[in-house]
């Protein structure tokens, strides 16, 4: 099965089963002003996992397009992406652990044919600050799943990747962790705002032995190693608690019904499919890269990383685009010019010194238009909108790399000052910039980052006080 065939898959098993298939949301938030993006299939839904009815039901589905713009600088590895779509499926106090584990295991197993000797599993292996249980409920089921495939079903505690990292699964396929198994939109408990909706969650890795571990990321791989040889293929959150106001502000409370919240990396689950380690090679990326590699006359075997991060970055940007965002210098227009830049940056890397974005647009359209309609309809307006920024940047590009070029010959640190040089005079965003010039080993002074604000709030009220001026005249 290809990407597009497995969200057609999920889908259709999804509705089967009794789930309402939702819409997807935009990639930008216009009602929840504590983030620039949707980052997870369930963002839209906090209210309804937090008890409120949902109209459609309480078995929802859909596919959700996530925008991560904290993972940007890691986007170059062989699963990182900023965009990616989620597959979603929700039970709002309906069904649990028991149906769920079993549902997601035969998508993957019966309907997409991944093999179960390659199926991996982590579960919550409890936490007595908070007074939640260990989660063996999970483990008992996953136990029967792998048992009846003729699987072997060890068990190992982990509890943190720390500990993992030093003496690895030793096989397990069910390894206990804490903090990795618990998920809600803060991160840990004690990071949650008060109401928020948690819990324990159940996640499943796709094993590939084709990729050597690196002990790098550790002495022994593990389910939660950082290497890529365990792949995160969809994650199953048992919410079930809220965060309250305890007398140390550490309590958790029942929410009104137990929740499911289920997401998986569509990317990723294309990539097990098609038994690649490597998610660029999925359906949905290939394209990309071929295109690249024909603009480029330069092989993604030798330019691995750097195309990557073009296709990462403008597919991303063509769904922001799609979603009405443009590139400019607050939220998120900023992420969005982040990524188009630092996309023409690595494109010039790779030789193509003009008119890249364009052809890659048409490319991402023809992927998608079928899927997201409003892709292929706004292909003509994503192509100016980027082009424009393409133009802009391309303008100032060269002089920019020429000025740190010219700061390394120097022999100095870097400082605030050349930074807000590079973004003011020459348009580099300061995240590419910093990147930039840590490539040429450029030492950073250690006030730089004081220095480039100072600068540029000075510059703030200077345009704001012409502005009135301006106005009286
Ligand atoms: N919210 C969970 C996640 O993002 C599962 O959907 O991983």
């Amino acid at each position: 099965m290809d990407a597009q065939q497995i969200r057609a898959a999920y889908l259709a098993m999804m509705a089967e089963r009794g789930h309402t298939i939702i819409d997807r949301a935009s990639l930008v938030p216009h009602d929840d002003p504590t983030t620039l993006f949707t980052g997870s299939g369930m963002q839209p839904l906090l209210r309804f996992l937090l008890g409120e009815t949902h109209p459609a039901g309480n078995r929802l589905a859909d596919v959700q397009p996530c925008v991560r713009a904290q993972d940007i600088e890691e986007v170059g590895d062989n699963r990182h992406t900023t965009f990616f779509e989620m597959l979603g499926n929700w039970s709002l106090g309906d069904y649990f652990k028991a149906e769920q584990i079993p549902m997601f295991w035969s998508f993957l197993v019966d309907v997409v044919g991944l093999d179960p000797n390659r199926i991996y599993v982590s579960v919550f292996s409890g936490d007595a600050e908070h007074g939640i249980p260990r989660d063996e409920e999970s483990a008992d089921i996953w136990t029967d799943l792998f048992q009846k495939a003729g699987v072997s079903a060890d068990r190992v505690d982990l509890i943190t990747e720390e500990h993992g990292n030093d003496v690895g699964n030793q096989g397990a396929r069910i390894a206990f962790y804490q903090d990795k198994n618990w998920w809600s939109r803060a991160g840990g408990p004690n990071e949650m705002p008060v109401g928020d909706p948690g819990g324990p969650d159940s996640e499943v890795f796709y094993y590939f032995p084709q990729v050597v571990h690196d002990t790098a990321y550790g002495r022994f791989p593990h389910q939660n190693s950082d290497g890529g040889q365990y792949l995160e293929i969809g994650n199953s959150v048992f919410m079930q608690y809220r965060r309250a106001a305890g007398d140390d502000g550490a309590g958790f409370a029942e929410l009104p019904h137990r929740n499911v919240d289920y997401g998986g990396g569509l990317e990723r689950i294309a990539a097990a499919a098609i038994d690649s380690p490597d998610v660029f090679r999925v359906s949905l990326l290939w394209p990309i890269i071929e295109k690249l590699q024909g603009l480029s006359g330069k092989s993604y075997d030798d330019e691995t990383h750097a195309m990557r991060i073009v296709t990462d970055h403008v597919r991303g940007a063509v769904f922001l685009a799609a979603d009405g965002v443009s590139p400019s210098n607050r939220e998120a227009g900023y992420v969005m010019r982040r990524l188009l830049r630092r996309a023409i940056r690595f494109a010039t890397e790779l030789g193509v010194e003009n008119n890249v974005l364009a052809p890659l647009v048409d490319v991402v359209a023809d992927i998608y238009a079928d899927s997201y309609p409003e892709v292929g309809e706004k292909r003509e307006t994503i192509v100016k909108v980027l082009q424009k920024e393409e133009r802009a940047f391309r303008r100032t590009l060269n002089k920019g790399l020429r000025e740190l070029r010219h700061i390394a010959k120097e022999n100095r640190p870097i400082t605030g000052d050349d930074f807000f040089t590079l973004s003011d005079t020459f348009g580099f965003p300061v995240e590419l910039s910093t990147e930039e010039a840590q490539r040429q080993g450029l030492v950073l002074s250690t006030d730089w980052r004081a220095e480039f604000d100072d600068r540029r709030e000075e510059q703030r009220r200077r345009s704001q006080a012409a502005t009135k001026l301006g106005a009286h005249e």
